[in-house]
């Protein structure tokens, strides 16, 4: 039996990735916010006696756009849940040679260019400006780092996610230009999902898992979705080996977040309280 104080481990599944296997006393069940619906029901279980929260980011069947995910209602059922550490599985283009298709990246910074979502919780009548210099909890990374090892899977560490707004892929000229821009991999979802998940004072880590070389390598046809499926179906695999090795890895951690994740919001909040 887990502690009640023990971490809570939620799993946010991108593409190709709608349900996880080998959770026990599992439970799908409708968690409500204030900001409307989350993608799906969560998915409640445990993993080697550690608590998992599962949440299929585009729903089961895949109906969401990114634009139509409500990330806002997504972080808070998680937050509600009882989630303290965050993994978010995405699937995205590589935007350099090292990364090729397969390649898993547990990115450290994040460019977004999305401008159709809702990016905050907080705004008129509370305003907070929560940290980004270091959106990532490296806690998270090093553990998944961990857990990759002796699952045949290539995973660096290090790297910067494009997020844009989709739901089309890039141009060649787009393509070119983040690479100018020293970015590493290309998504449609991490944002504004790494910001809230600050507001919500979580541990959050992102692992980019590649499917393709989006459309600026000589050698390689543009990206199309048959061949983001073809590529992801494996990428799922290995993806569901990697939480069976990291939630013990997560679960088993006592004491507050050395990075402070669990603090974002003690001074961020710039509305004086009431007189
Ligand atoms: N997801 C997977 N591949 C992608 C790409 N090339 N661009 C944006 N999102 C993606």
């Amino acid at each position: 039996m887990s502690n009640p104080t023990s971490p809570v481990i939620g799993i946010i599944g991108g593409s190709g990735l709608y349900q996880m296997d080998g959770l026990t006393d599992v439970e799908w069940k409708k968690v409500t916010s204030p900001f409307g619906e989350p993608s799906d029901e969560l998915c409640f279980g445990t993993l080697g006696g550690h608590r998992v929260v599962f949440l299929p980011r585009h729903g089961r069947g895949h109906r969401l756009a990114p634009t139509d995910i409500n990330f806002r209602a997504n972080i808070d059922a998680l937050k509600r849940s009882g989630v303290t550490d965050l993994l978010s599985l995405s699937a995205v283009g590589g935007l350099r040679e090292e990364y090729p298709p397969g390649t898993f990246v547990v990115v450290d910074q994040f460019i977004d260019r999305t401008f159709a979502r809702d990016k905050s919780f907080f705004g008129t009548g509370l305003v907070a400006h929560v940290s980004m210099a270091k959106p990532v909890c490296s806690r998270l990374g090093n553990a998944v780092i961990s857990a990759c090892e002796g699952l045949g899977v290539v995973a660096r560490r290090g790297g910067t996610y494009l997020a844009m707004e989709g739901p089309q892929f890039s141009s060649s000229a787009e393509s070119h230009m983040y690479r100018s821009w020293g970015c590493d991999v290309i998504g449609m979802t991490n944002m504004p999902e790494a910001k809230l998940a600050r507001e919500a004072e979580l541990c959050y880590a992102t692992v980019a898992m590649v499917t393709d070389f989006d459309c600026w390598h000589p050698d390689h046809d543009a990206v199309t979705v048959d061949q983001v499926v073809s590529v992801l179906l494996g990428n799922a695999g290995k993806a569901k080996g990697l939480v069976k090795n990291v939630v013990p890895l997560l679960g088993s951690h006592t004491g507050p977040c050395a990075q402070g994740c669990h603090r974002a919001l003690d001074h961020a909040i710039i509305t004086a309280p009431p007189a």
